[in-house]
């Protein structure tokens, strides 16, 4: 069992990270939780105002590019554990943009392993626990599973730098004896995530009578698992799990596109009174995603026997407490929609 005292975090304002941070910083008050975080578009402080002033709880703005400034961390804090969230996570803007990807989630890794792996500092090396995602096996057909074992097959720029930091990762382990642990996951919805992405996206959109923009046909399919099962997960993985091990971790949720939209269209329409025929025919077909994925779906039996751990939420119930939480915090939609959102917007729906 992997006790940590001091727990590097990067990347944890953003949407998985800040979940994490808010279950897991007043569940252990003896485990100091210091979170760096380069503040991208897709990090937000407003997302940790909860914990901000928990005594366990540091914050640094860093970037993961600058070694300079991880080493400082490190000499600052002397974390003995890493969990490692900080990436460039978005598969358009990698299509439209992929150095920053490279950047940050190939390069920005191997500075954190270095650090690790050099005890920067005197620190000691007891777990780097490394954020994945199912992306790095590429795409289903209509049948089975992805598996640890299955091959590495990525589409996009951000599922290449994924995969290259789980090389890194593992090679980190087996050449230095690094004590790793890596998880896969497959799509998390839920609180706080940047409206980038489809879930948050289509739900603002519904409630401002906005087009719901519909890559393609809408038949590709994701599996879906909401973000506090995912923390459990990660949590569970990081303490229990063997040096070296990799799990995959899904909801067992597999849904069309055309399904999640749909089902985002009935929980607004109830939580809101606006007519469901009227939300759906604010659907918008528009051009497909370059490179686009047709289906994931994760076999979870592994960290099931080995761990057991298992999703709490299912899909309806995840879906209606995050719809709850956009409707109720207009003030962190209004914080993370700055300019640089819209311009977003803008560049990748204005030309499908
Ligand atoms: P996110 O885009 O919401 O947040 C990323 C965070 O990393 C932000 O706070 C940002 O400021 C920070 N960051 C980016 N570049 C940085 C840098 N150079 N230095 C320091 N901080 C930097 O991402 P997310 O959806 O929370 O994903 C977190 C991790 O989980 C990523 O590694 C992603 O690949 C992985 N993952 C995400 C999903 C998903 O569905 N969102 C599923 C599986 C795996
Ligand atoms: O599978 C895990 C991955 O899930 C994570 O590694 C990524 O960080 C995360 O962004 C997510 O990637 P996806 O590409 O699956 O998520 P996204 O929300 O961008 O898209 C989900 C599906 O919805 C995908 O098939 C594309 C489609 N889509 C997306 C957007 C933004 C649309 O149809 N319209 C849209 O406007």
């Amino acid at each position: 069992m992997v006790q940590p005292n001091t727990i590097l975090v990067t990347g944890a304002a953003g949407f998985i990270g800040s979940n994490w941070l808010n279950l897991m910083v007043p569940r252990h008050p003896n485990i100091q939780f210091v979170n760096f975080d380069a503040l991208t578009y897709a990090g937000n402080l407003a997302s940790v105002s909860d914990i901000a002033s928990l005594p366990n709880y540091d914050f640094v703005r860093g970037d993961i590019r600058d070694r300079n400034a991880v080493q400082a961390a490190w000499e600052k804090y002397l974390p003995d554990t890493v969990v490692h969230f900080a990436a460039e996570s978005h598969v358009d803007r990698s299509i439209s943009g992929p150095i920053d990807f490279i950047e940050t989630n190939v390069i920005g890794t191997m500075n954190l392993l270095e650090a690790f792996r050099a005890k920067v500092g005197g620190a000691t090396s007891v777990r780097f626990h490394h954020i994945s995602t199912d992306e790095v096996y590429g795409a289903l057909g209509d049948e089975g599973l992805f598996t640890e074992e299955t091959r590495y097959d990525p589409s996009s720029p951000y599922s290449a730098s994924k995969a290259c930091s789980d090389h890194l990762v593992r090679a980190y382990h087996r050449t230095y004896g690094l004590p790793v642990t890596i998880t896969n996951c497959s799509n998390n919805y839920g609180p706080r995530q940047f409206p980038e992405k489809l879930m948050p996206l289509m739900i603002l959109n519904a409630i401002e009578g906005k087009p719901l923009p519909v890559y393609g046909t809408g038949m590709n399919v994701r599996d879906w698992l909401y973000v506090d099962d995912h923390c459990e997960a990660i949590w569970q993985v990081m303490t229990e799990a063997k040096d070296g091990e990799t799990y995959n971790i899904g909801g067992n949720a597999e849904r069309t596109n055309l399904d999640v939209v749909h089902a985002i269209l009935r929980v607004v329409a109830e939580e809101t009174g606006k007519s469901y025929d009227e939300l759906v025919g604010q659907i918008t077909y528009v051009k497909d995603r370059p490179g686009h994925d047709f289906r994931y779906a994760i076999d979870a039996s592994r960290v099931r026997s080995d761990l057991g751990w298992e999703p709490k939420e299912t899909f309806e119930s995840g879906l209606k407490k995050t719809i709850r939480w956009y409707l109720d915090n207009q003030d962190w939609i209004g914080k993370v929609r700055s300019g640089e959102y819209r311009n977003w917007i803008e560049k990748n729906y204005s030309q499908r």
